[in-house]
């Protein structure tokens, strides 16, 4: 089993947009099975909440279901227990590299990283901006997710 964290500030953007894209394409490629996937939030500040709207009404137009997702904030146990922790933003990734213990730093990084099509590196917060953003988080998380399975696949066949 290989295990698929990935991390924002609020975990009701971002990092559950990508956990319910990630698994459905996992699921489609047939390899949902041998992946467990999760997500959280660097801040406590949504435990327990929903997606925002806006984030799950753009994951239902084009195909992906974040209604079962919950918020909750990283844990310290999630360094040991998951292979690959991936950060929407530079933020994401210095609170996760401050708390990580040293032993687990390598699996740590920017999640866009992944993406050949989008040449930045962080995806940007949408939550005080317009719905152009969320659509832009998802054309994003949608292109590194894909590179992401592509590239687990290459480096340990499931
Ligand atoms: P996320 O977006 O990190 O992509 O889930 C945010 C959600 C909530 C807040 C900030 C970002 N907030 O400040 O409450």
């Amino acid at each position: 089993m290989i295990k698929v964290l990935f991390v924002c500030l609020g975990n009701i953007c971002r990092s559950p947009t990508a956990e319910a894209v990630f698994r459905g394409l996992a699921e489609r490629e047939g390899v949902g099975d041998a992946l467990l996937i999760d997500s959280a939030g660097t801040s406590g500040y949504h435990i327990g909440e929903s997606p925002d709207s806006r984030a799950a009404a753009v994951a239902r137009q084009r195909g992906f279901d974040m209604s079962a997702i919950r918020g909750r904030q990283v844990a310290p146990g999630d360094f040991a227990h998951f292979d690959y922790i991936l950060a929407m933003d530079r933020a994401n990734l210095r609170d996760l590299r401050r708390t990580c213990p040293a032993a687990h730093q390598s699996k740590i990084a920017l999640f866009l990283s992944y993406s050949d099509r989008f040449s930045e590196d962080e995806v940007p917060d949408p939550y005080y901006g317009g719905p152009e953003g969320f659509d832009r988080v998802f054309d994003m998380v949608e292109d590194a997710a894909a590179a992401l399975l592509s590239a687990i696949k290459a480096e340990r066949p499931c």
